[in-house]
Protein backbone atom coordinates (compact mmCIF):
# COMPACT_ATOMS: atom_id res chain seq x y z
CA UNK A 1 0.00 0.00 0.00
CA UNK A 2 1.57 3.30 -1.02
CA UNK A 3 0.69 6.31 1.22
CA UNK A 4 -1.59 9.73 -0.11
CA UNK A 5 1.51 11.70 0.67
CA UNK A 6 4.20 8.91 -1.69
CA UNK A 7 1.33 8.44 -4.91
CA UNK A 8 1.13 12.79 -4.71
CA UNK A 9 4.95 13.13 -5.25
CA UNK A 10 5.48 10.57 -7.54
CA UNK A 11 2.29 11.57 -9.61
CA UNK A 12 3.17 15.37 -9.39
CA UNK A 13 6.85 14.31 -10.39
CA UNK A 14 5.60 12.37 -13.54
CA UNK A 15 3.66 16.15 -14.49
CA UNK A 16 6.48 18.39 -13.69
CA UNK A 17 10.02 16.35 -15.08
CA UNK A 18 8.74 16.82 -18.84
CA UNK A 19 9.14 20.53 -18.37
CA UNK A 20 12.90 20.54 -17.40
CA UNK A 21 14.36 19.99 -20.89
CA UNK A 22 17.21 17.75 -21.62
CA UNK A 23 19.49 20.72 -22.39
CA UNK A 24 18.34 22.75 -19.08
CA UNK A 25 20.10 19.57 -17.43
CA UNK A 26 23.73 18.82 -16.73
CA UNK A 27 24.79 15.71 -19.37
CA UNK A 28 25.94 13.09 -16.57
CA UNK A 29 25.65 14.71 -13.37
CA UNK A 30 22.60 13.30 -11.47
CA UNK A 31 19.95 16.05 -10.85
CA UNK A 32 16.21 15.69 -9.73
CA UNK A 33 13.35 14.82 -11.32
CA UNK A 34 11.78 18.32 -10.73
CA UNK A 35 11.96 20.95 -7.72
CA UNK A 36 14.47 20.46 -5.05
CA UNK A 37 17.42 18.31 -4.17
CA UNK A 38 19.91 18.05 -1.36
CA UNK A 39 22.13 15.53 0.39
CA UNK A 40 22.43 12.26 -1.23
CA UNK A 41 21.58 9.05 0.60
CA UNK A 42 21.59 5.51 0.23
CA UNK A 43 24.43 5.20 -2.07
CA UNK A 44 24.73 1.59 -2.29
CA UNK A 45 25.44 -1.38 -4.76
CA UNK A 46 22.24 -3.13 -5.11
CA UNK A 47 21.73 -6.59 -7.23
CA UNK A 48 24.95 -5.31 -9.19
CA UNK A 49 23.72 -1.73 -9.83
CA UNK A 50 24.62 1.78 -7.68
CA UNK A 51 21.56 3.18 -6.51
CA UNK A 52 21.69 6.51 -4.61
CA UNK A 53 19.07 8.60 -3.17
CA UNK A 54 18.78 11.89 -2.37
CA UNK A 55 16.85 14.44 -0.21
CA UNK A 56 14.15 15.76 -2.55
CA UNK A 57 11.31 18.29 -2.29
CA UNK A 58 9.53 17.68 -5.67
CA UNK A 59 7.12 20.83 -5.58
CA UNK A 60 9.46 23.63 -5.47
CA UNK A 61 13.06 25.24 -6.16
CA UNK A 62 13.23 25.47 -2.14
CA UNK A 63 14.05 22.99 0.85
CA UNK A 64 10.71 21.60 2.21
CA UNK A 65 8.79 18.09 3.95
CA UNK A 66 11.63 16.27 2.67
CA UNK A 67 11.27 13.06 0.70
CA UNK A 68 13.66 10.55 -0.69
CA UNK A 69 13.79 11.02 -4.59
CA UNK A 70 15.76 7.55 -6.37
CA UNK A 71 17.73 6.75 -9.22
CA UNK A 72 20.18 3.91 -10.39
CA UNK A 73 23.30 3.32 -12.42
CA UNK A 74 25.33 0.87 -13.96
CA UNK A 75 28.44 3.06 -14.29
CA UNK A 76 28.03 6.05 -12.42
CA UNK A 77 27.30 8.90 -15.02
CA UNK A 78 24.02 7.81 -16.97
CA UNK A 79 21.30 7.53 -14.55
CA UNK A 80 17.93 6.22 -14.63
CA UNK A 81 15.16 7.57 -12.50
CA UNK A 82 12.98 5.29 -10.34
CA UNK A 83 9.98 6.56 -8.53
CA UNK A 84 10.36 8.50 -5.43
CA UNK A 85 10.81 6.00 -2.58
CA UNK A 86 10.18 7.54 1.03
CA UNK A 87 7.61 10.15 1.65
CA UNK A 88 6.89 11.95 5.08
CA UNK A 89 3.63 9.91 6.06
CA UNK A 90 3.90 8.53 9.39
CA UNK A 91 3.34 9.62 12.30
CA UNK A 92 7.62 9.90 13.22
CA UNK A 93 8.58 10.92 10.18
CA UNK A 94 5.66 13.49 8.95
CA UNK A 95 8.25 16.80 9.32
CA UNK A 96 10.15 14.99 6.38
CA UNK A 97 12.47 11.64 5.96
CA UNK A 98 16.06 13.06 6.58
CA UNK A 99 19.32 11.83 5.16
CA UNK A 100 20.24 8.22 5.55
CA UNK A 101 22.12 5.01 3.71
CA UNK A 102 21.71 1.65 2.52
CA UNK A 103 23.26 -1.50 2.43
CA UNK A 104 21.95 -5.07 0.31
CA UNK A 105 20.75 -7.56 2.68
CA UNK A 106 20.06 -11.49 1.62
CA UNK A 107 17.11 -12.09 -0.68
CA UNK A 108 16.98 -9.35 -2.68
CA UNK A 109 16.04 -6.90 0.07
CA UNK A 110 17.31 -3.21 -0.22
CA UNK A 111 17.55 -1.59 3.23
CA UNK A 112 17.31 2.15 4.02
CA UNK A 113 17.87 3.70 7.19
CA UNK A 114 16.93 7.21 7.76
CA UNK A 115 15.72 9.87 10.09
CA UNK A 116 12.32 10.52 10.87
CA UNK A 117 11.57 14.33 12.13
CA UNK A 118 8.54 14.02 14.14
CA UNK A 119 6.60 16.97 16.43
CA UNK A 120 7.14 16.97 19.30
CA UNK A 121 3.87 16.43 21.63
CA UNK A 122 5.46 18.27 24.61
CA UNK A 123 7.29 21.22 23.15
CA UNK A 124 5.92 21.99 19.87
CA UNK A 125 9.22 21.38 18.60
CA UNK A 126 10.17 18.50 16.26
CA UNK A 127 12.42 15.08 17.59
CA UNK A 128 14.74 13.29 15.37
CA UNK A 129 14.72 9.28 15.41
CA UNK A 130 16.52 6.76 13.22
CA UNK A 131 14.16 4.67 11.20
CA UNK A 132 14.08 1.83 8.56
CA UNK A 133 12.79 0.96 5.27
CA UNK A 134 13.16 -2.11 3.07
CA UNK A 135 12.90 -2.56 -0.54
CA UNK A 136 13.73 -4.23 -3.61
CA UNK A 137 15.38 -1.45 -5.33
CA UNK A 138 11.89 0.26 -6.68
CA UNK A 139 9.44 0.28 -3.60
CA UNK A 140 10.44 0.14 -0.06
CA UNK A 141 8.26 -0.04 3.14
CA UNK A 142 8.70 1.54 6.26
CA UNK A 143 9.49 -1.48 8.59
CA UNK A 144 6.79 -1.95 11.79
CA UNK A 145 8.97 -1.26 14.80
CA UNK A 146 10.05 2.05 13.56
CA UNK A 147 11.61 3.80 14.93
CA UNK A 148 14.34 1.52 15.63
CA UNK A 149 16.53 4.67 17.72
CA UNK A 150 15.21 7.52 19.76
CA UNK A 151 17.39 9.92 21.29
CA UNK A 152 17.06 8.34 25.37
CA UNK A 153 19.18 5.99 24.05
CA UNK A 154 22.27 8.98 24.07
CA UNK A 155 24.20 10.24 26.45
CA UNK A 156 22.99 12.28 28.95
CA UNK A 157 22.22 15.88 27.94
CA UNK A 158 22.41 15.17 24.31
CA UNK A 159 19.80 17.31 22.15
CA UNK A 160 16.26 14.85 20.59
CA UNK A 161 16.25 18.13 17.77
CA UNK A 162 19.85 17.00 16.67
CA UNK A 163 20.22 13.72 15.98
CA UNK A 164 20.08 12.54 12.39
CA UNK A 165 22.02 10.90 9.61
CA UNK A 166 22.33 7.23 10.12
CA UNK A 167 25.57 5.47 8.13
CA UNK A 168 24.74 1.84 8.30
CA UNK A 169 27.09 -1.27 7.84
CA UNK A 170 27.45 -4.15 8.12
CA UNK A 171 30.27 -5.87 9.87
CA UNK A 172 32.39 -9.36 8.35
CA UNK A 173 30.67 -11.23 11.56
CA UNK A 174 26.93 -10.51 10.68
CA UNK A 175 26.89 -7.21 13.01
CA UNK A 176 25.12 -3.80 11.77
CA UNK A 177 26.85 -0.73 13.59
CA UNK A 178 25.68 3.12 12.63
CA UNK A 179 27.22 6.12 12.97
CA UNK A 180 24.99 9.01 13.68
CA UNK A 181 25.67 12.71 13.72
CA UNK A 182 24.10 14.02 17.78
CA UNK A 183 25.21 17.21 20.15
CA UNK A 184 25.69 16.65 23.50
CA UNK A 185 24.91 19.24 25.80
CA UNK A 186 27.15 21.99 25.14
CA UNK A 187 25.98 22.02 21.98
CA UNK A 188 29.31 20.71 20.01
CA UNK A 189 28.82 17.88 17.44
CA UNK A 190 29.46 14.37 18.46
CA UNK A 191 29.33 11.06 16.67
CA UNK A 192 27.78 8.35 17.98
CA UNK A 193 27.88 4.90 17.17
CA UNK A 194 25.41 1.86 17.55
CA UNK A 195 25.49 -1.99 17.23
CA UNK A 196 22.41 -4.08 16.44
CA UNK A 197 22.32 -8.08 15.89
CA UNK A 198 19.00 -8.23 14.45
CA UNK A 199 18.22 -4.24 13.03
CA UNK A 200 15.37 -4.18 15.57
CA UNK A 201 17.31 -3.94 18.88
CA UNK A 202 19.84 -1.22 18.73
CA UNK A 203 22.86 -0.65 21.61
CA UNK A 204 24.44 2.40 21.98
CA UNK A 205 28.53 1.83 22.24
CA UNK A 206 29.97 4.98 22.34
CA UNK A 207 31.03 8.60 21.52
CA UNK A 208 33.15 8.08 18.46
CA UNK A 209 34.40 11.57 18.08
CA UNK A 210 33.58 15.00 19.21
CA UNK A 211 33.96 18.36 18.25
CA UNK A 212 35.39 21.49 19.60
CA UNK A 213 34.10 25.14 18.98
CA UNK A 214 36.59 25.94 15.53
CA UNK A 215 35.41 22.73 14.30
CA UNK A 216 31.63 23.63 14.55
CA UNK A 217 28.51 22.55 16.21
CA UNK A 218 26.65 19.89 14.76
CA UNK A 219 28.47 17.79 12.08
CA UNK A 220 25.61 16.41 9.82
CA UNK A 221 26.52 13.28 7.74
CA UNK A 222 28.85 11.54 9.50
CA UNK A 223 31.00 8.15 7.27
CA UNK A 224 33.41 6.10 8.98
CA UNK A 225 34.90 3.75 7.25
CA UNK A 226 38.29 1.97 6.27
CA UNK A 227 40.67 2.43 3.80
CA UNK A 228 44.05 1.35 3.25
CA UNK A 229 44.87 0.38 6.47
CA UNK A 230 43.80 3.70 8.05
CA UNK A 231 39.97 4.28 9.35
CA UNK A 232 38.29 7.68 7.83
CA UNK A 233 35.92 9.69 9.61
CA UNK A 234 33.72 12.03 7.28
CA UNK A 235 31.66 14.44 8.76
CA UNK A 236 30.34 18.42 7.45
CA UNK A 237 29.93 20.27 9.94
CA UNK A 238 27.79 23.75 10.25
CA UNK A 239 29.84 27.01 11.40
CA UNK A 240 33.15 26.00 11.24
CA UNK A 241 36.00 28.76 12.06
CA UNK A 242 38.49 29.60 9.35
CA UNK A 243 42.26 28.44 9.80
CA UNK A 244 43.60 30.85 6.89
CA UNK A 245 44.82 27.30 5.19
CA UNK A 246 42.40 24.66 5.01
CA UNK A 247 39.45 25.39 6.31
CA UNK A 248 36.92 28.39 5.34
CA UNK A 249 34.27 29.47 7.86
CA UNK A 250 30.95 28.44 7.96
CA UNK A 251 29.51 24.87 6.28
CA UNK A 252 32.87 22.63 5.32
CA UNK A 253 33.65 19.42 5.51
CA UNK A 254 35.94 17.59 7.03
CA UNK A 255 37.88 14.27 6.45
CA UNK A 256 39.86 12.76 9.48
CA UNK A 257 42.13 9.85 9.00
CA UNK A 258 43.20 7.65 12.31
CA UNK A 259 43.10 4.32 13.23
CA UNK A 260 39.83 2.19 14.80
CA UNK A 261 40.63 -0.08 17.93
CA UNK A 262 36.76 -2.04 16.91
CA UNK A 263 37.07 -4.23 20.17
CA UNK A 264 36.83 -1.34 22.37
CA UNK A 265 35.31 1.17 20.29
CA UNK A 266 38.10 3.65 20.29
CA UNK A 267 38.52 6.15 16.97
CA UNK A 268 42.16 7.82 17.36
CA UNK A 269 42.29 11.07 14.62
CA UNK A 270 46.15 11.53 12.93
CA UNK A 271 45.10 13.97 10.53
CA UNK A 272 42.81 16.28 9.17
CA UNK A 273 41.79 18.09 5.74
CA UNK A 274 39.15 19.74 4.37
CA UNK A 275 37.24 17.34 1.35
CA UNK A 276 36.95 20.14 -1.01
CA UNK A 277 38.07 23.70 -1.15
CA UNK A 278 35.82 24.89 -3.93
CA UNK A 279 32.07 26.88 -3.52
CA UNK A 280 29.36 24.08 -3.69
CA UNK A 281 30.26 20.44 -1.71
CA UNK A 282 28.44 19.17 0.86
CA UNK A 283 27.08 15.89 2.88
CA UNK A 284 29.72 13.45 1.30
CA UNK A 285 28.87 9.98 1.25
CA UNK A 286 30.82 6.70 0.37
CA UNK A 287 30.25 3.29 -0.14
CA UNK A 288 32.41 0.19 -0.72
CA UNK A 289 32.13 -0.97 -4.33
CA UNK A 290 32.39 -4.60 -5.40
CA UNK A 291 35.07 -4.01 -7.10
CA UNK A 292 37.01 -2.50 -4.32
CA UNK A 293 36.76 0.67 -5.03
CA UNK A 294 35.57 3.66 -2.08
CA UNK A 295 33.17 5.84 -4.01
CA UNK A 296 31.98 8.89 -3.00
CA UNK A 297 29.70 11.29 -4.24
CA UNK A 298 28.07 15.06 -2.32
CA UNK A 299 25.87 17.64 -2.87
CA UNK A 300 27.53 20.06 -5.60
CA UNK A 301 25.81 23.03 -3.63
CA UNK A 302 26.48 24.51 -0.14
CA UNK A 303 23.79 25.68 2.46
CA UNK A 304 24.71 29.21 2.94
CA UNK A 305 24.29 29.81 -1.28
CA UNK A 306 21.26 26.77 -2.01
CA UNK A 307 18.99 29.94 -0.19
CA UNK A 308 19.65 31.87 -4.16
CA UNK A 309 18.39 29.48 -6.56
CA UNK A 310 18.85 31.49 -9.74
CA UNK A 311 15.32 32.76 -10.84
CA UNK A 312 13.51 31.06 -13.52
CA UNK A 313 15.35 27.23 -13.13
CA UNK A 314 12.83 24.78 -12.74
CA UNK A 315 15.06 22.87 -10.68
CA UNK A 316 17.96 23.10 -7.80
CA UNK A 317 20.55 20.93 -6.94
CA UNK A 318 23.10 18.32 -8.68
CA UNK A 319 25.22 15.73 -7.01
CA UNK A 320 29.17 16.23 -8.19
CA UNK A 321 31.12 13.40 -10.16
CA UNK A 322 31.16 10.61 -8.21
CA UNK A 323 35.15 10.60 -6.88
CA UNK A 324 37.27 7.31 -6.12
CA UNK A 325 39.20 7.73 -2.59
CA UNK A 326 42.75 6.83 -1.65
CA UNK A 327 45.59 7.91 0.62
CA UNK A 328 48.50 9.36 -0.39
CA UNK A 329 51.43 11.08 1.64
CA UNK A 330 48.52 11.13 4.83
CA UNK A 331 45.86 12.48 3.01
CA UNK A 332 42.39 11.81 1.36
CA UNK A 333 43.19 11.92 -2.56
CA UNK A 334 39.98 12.20 -4.87
CA UNK A 335 40.04 11.69 -8.18
CA UNK A 336 36.71 11.38 -10.97
CA UNK A 337 34.99 7.76 -11.59
CA UNK A 338 37.39 5.96 -13.91
CA UNK A 339 34.47 5.15 -16.41
CA UNK A 340 34.71 8.91 -17.14
CA UNK A 341 37.70 7.99 -19.74
CA UNK A 342 35.28 5.79 -21.68
CA UNK A 343 33.17 9.13 -22.64
CA UNK A 344 36.97 11.04 -24.07
CA UNK A 345 36.40 11.93 -27.04
CA UNK A 346 37.97 13.80 -29.97
CA UNK A 347 41.18 14.39 -27.82
CA UNK A 348 43.46 17.92 -28.74
CA UNK A 349 46.78 18.36 -27.60
CA UNK A 350 48.95 21.28 -27.37
CA UNK A 351 53.11 20.78 -25.69
CA UNK A 352 54.87 22.73 -24.47
CA UNK A 353 52.70 26.25 -25.21
CA UNK A 354 54.88 29.23 -24.16
CA UNK A 355 53.08 32.00 -22.72
CA UNK A 356 54.82 35.13 -22.32
CA UNK A 357 52.80 38.85 -21.29
CA UNK A 358 49.84 37.40 -23.12
CA UNK A 359 46.00 35.82 -23.39
CA UNK A 360 46.30 33.37 -26.02
CA UNK A 361 43.54 30.64 -26.88
CA UNK A 362 44.32 27.22 -28.33
CA UNK A 363 42.74 25.64 -31.34
CA UNK A 364 39.81 23.14 -30.32
CA UNK A 365 39.98 24.16 -26.35
CA UNK A 366 36.91 25.12 -25.75
CA UNK A 367 33.04 23.73 -24.81
CA UNK A 368 31.53 23.13 -21.64
CA UNK A 369 30.97 19.25 -21.46
CA UNK A 370 34.84 18.46 -21.18
CA UNK A 371 37.43 16.77 -19.17
CA UNK A 372 40.83 18.50 -19.77
CA UNK A 373 44.13 18.82 -18.39
CA UNK A 374 46.32 21.66 -17.80
CA UNK A 375 50.17 20.77 -16.56
CA UNK A 376 51.49 24.29 -15.47
CA UNK A 377 55.34 24.71 -15.56
CA UNK A 378 57.92 26.49 -13.41
CA UNK A 379 56.84 29.55 -11.92
CA UNK A 380 60.18 31.31 -11.45
CA UNK A 381 59.03 34.02 -13.82
CA UNK A 382 55.51 34.12 -13.59
CA UNK A 383 53.67 36.36 -11.28
CA UNK A 384 50.32 35.05 -12.07
CA UNK A 385 48.73 32.36 -14.44
CA UNK A 386 44.89 32.96 -15.47
CA UNK A 387 42.89 30.72 -17.35
CA UNK A 388 39.22 31.73 -18.13
CA UNK A 389 36.35 28.93 -18.93
CA UNK A 390 32.86 29.62 -19.84
CA UNK A 391 33.49 32.59 -21.39
CA UNK A 392 31.68 34.79 -23.92
CA UNK A 393 29.28 37.16 -23.98
CA UNK A 394 31.09 39.31 -20.90
CA UNK A 395 30.71 36.27 -18.50
CA UNK A 396 33.61 34.68 -17.48
CA UNK A 397 34.86 31.86 -14.45
CA UNK A 398 38.41 32.03 -13.84
CA UNK A 399 41.44 29.99 -12.52
CA UNK A 400 44.29 32.12 -10.90
CA UNK A 401 47.37 30.38 -10.16
CA UNK A 402 50.38 33.00 -8.17
CA UNK A 403 53.00 30.27 -7.69
CA UNK A 404 54.82 33.03 -5.37
CA UNK A 405 51.89 32.70 -2.79
CA UNK A 406 51.24 29.22 -3.43
CA UNK A 407 47.84 29.97 -3.68
CA UNK A 408 45.23 28.99 -6.66
CA UNK A 409 42.31 31.43 -6.81
CA UNK A 410 38.52 30.15 -8.06
CA UNK A 411 36.51 32.96 -8.80
CA UNK A 412 33.04 32.82 -10.52
CA UNK A 413 32.43 36.67 -10.30
CA UNK A 414 31.43 37.23 -13.60
CA UNK A 415 29.35 33.79 -14.13
CA UNK A 416 25.85 35.38 -14.46
CA UNK A 417 25.18 33.85 -11.14
CA UNK A 418 23.09 37.09 -10.02
CA UNK A 419 23.44 37.13 -6.21
CA UNK A 420 25.80 38.66 -4.07
CA UNK A 421 26.88 34.73 -2.11
CA UNK A 422 30.45 33.42 -1.75
CA UNK A 423 31.94 33.44 -5.84
CA UNK A 424 35.58 32.94 -4.90
CA UNK A 425 37.86 30.76 -2.74
CA UNK A 426 41.95 30.35 -2.46
CA UNK A 427 43.18 27.32 -2.36
CA UNK A 428 46.97 26.66 -1.12
CA UNK A 429 48.77 24.60 -3.35
CA UNK A 430 52.42 23.19 -3.88
CA UNK A 431 53.88 22.28 -7.03
CA UNK A 432 54.65 18.80 -7.76
CA UNK A 433 58.34 18.31 -9.24
CA UNK A 434 58.12 22.21 -10.14
CA UNK A 435 55.00 21.79 -12.03
CA UNK A 436 50.93 22.27 -11.45
CA UNK A 437 48.25 19.72 -12.63
CA UNK A 438 45.26 20.82 -13.08
CA UNK A 439 42.28 18.72 -14.45
CA UNK A 440 38.82 20.57 -14.98
CA UNK A 441 35.97 18.62 -15.44
CA UNK A 442 33.14 20.66 -16.57
CA UNK A 443 29.46 19.59 -17.35
CA UNK A 444 27.18 22.58 -18.49
CA UNK A 445 26.58 23.77 -15.24
CA UNK A 446 29.33 23.14 -13.29
CA UNK A 447 33.32 23.07 -12.83
CA UNK A 448 34.87 20.67 -10.35
CA UNK A 449 39.25 20.80 -10.57
CA UNK A 450 41.10 17.98 -9.39
CA UNK A 451 44.89 19.78 -8.39
CA UNK A 452 47.68 17.41 -8.60
CA UNK A 453 46.37 14.51 -9.22
CA UNK A 454 43.37 14.98 -6.56
CA UNK A 455 45.50 16.08 -3.66
CA UNK A 456 43.17 18.81 -3.48
CA UNK A 457 39.53 19.40 -5.19
CA UNK A 458 37.53 23.08 -6.01
CA UNK A 459 33.75 22.50 -7.00
CA UNK A 460 31.52 24.87 -8.27
CA UNK A 461 28.32 25.24 -9.86
CA UNK A 462 27.71 27.42 -12.79
CA UNK A 463 24.71 29.12 -14.16
CA UNK A 464 26.00 31.05 -17.36
CA UNK A 465 24.60 30.56 -20.57
CA UNK A 466 25.71 27.61 -22.37
CA UNK A 467 26.98 29.61 -25.34
CA UNK A 468 29.73 31.19 -23.03
CA UNK A 469 32.14 28.01 -24.15
CA UNK A 470 35.83 30.24 -24.98
CA UNK A 471 38.82 28.93 -22.85
CA UNK A 472 41.79 31.50 -22.46
CA UNK A 473 45.16 31.19 -21.43
CA UNK A 474 46.85 34.09 -19.65
CA UNK A 475 50.26 34.67 -18.45
CA UNK A 476 51.30 37.73 -16.29
CA UNK A 477 54.95 36.98 -16.63
CA UNK A 478 56.24 33.71 -18.62
CA UNK A 479 55.18 30.16 -18.14
CA UNK A 480 54.77 27.00 -19.93
CA UNK A 481 52.06 24.98 -19.91
CA UNK A 482 50.45 21.52 -21.69
CA UNK A 483 46.92 21.11 -22.49
CA UNK A 484 45.08 18.35 -23.16
CA UNK A 485 41.26 18.14 -23.91
CA UNK A 486 38.37 15.55 -24.37
CA UNK A 487 34.96 16.13 -25.03
CA UNK A 488 32.67 14.38 -23.17
CA UNK A 489 29.67 12.30 -25.09
CA UNK A 490 27.31 10.30 -23.81
C1 LIG B 1 22.60 18.17 5.57
C2 LIG B 1 21.24 18.04 6.22
C3 LIG B 1 21.16 16.79 7.04
C4 LIG B 1 19.70 16.50 7.08
C5 LIG B 1 19.26 16.94 5.70
C6 LIG B 1 17.88 17.50 5.65
O1 LIG B 1 22.61 18.91 4.41
O2 LIG B 1 20.98 19.19 7.00
O3 LIG B 1 21.74 16.89 8.33
O4 LIG B 1 19.41 15.15 7.29
O5 LIG B 1 20.19 17.91 5.28
O6 LIG B 1 17.47 17.71 4.36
Amino acid sequence: MISEQLKRAREYEKEHIMEITKEERPVFHLTGGCGWINDPNGFSCFQGEYHLFYQYHPYSNEWGPMHWGHAKSKDFLTWERLPVALAPDEPYDHHGCFSGSAIELEEGRHLLMYTGVAQDGDSGGTTQVQCLAIGDGISYDKVRHNPIIEADTLPKGSSSVDFRDPKLWKDEDGTFYVVVASVDQERNGQIVLYKSMDLKKWEFCTVLAHSSEELGGIWECPDFFPLEGKQVLIVSPMSMKPDGKEFHTGHSTLAFLGNYDQDNYVYVEESRQTLDSGIDFYAPQTFHTPDGRQVMIAWMQSWPNAKFPPEHRKYFGQMTIPRELQIRNGRLIQNPIREILDHRRNKVLHEKIDINQETITLEGVKGRVLDMTVMIGNGEHLDRFTMEVAKGGGYHTDIHYSPKQGILNLDRSFSGYGYDIVHDRDIHIQPQKGKIKLRLIMDRYSLELFINDGEKVGSLTLFTPQEADQITFEAKGIVQIDVEKYELKF
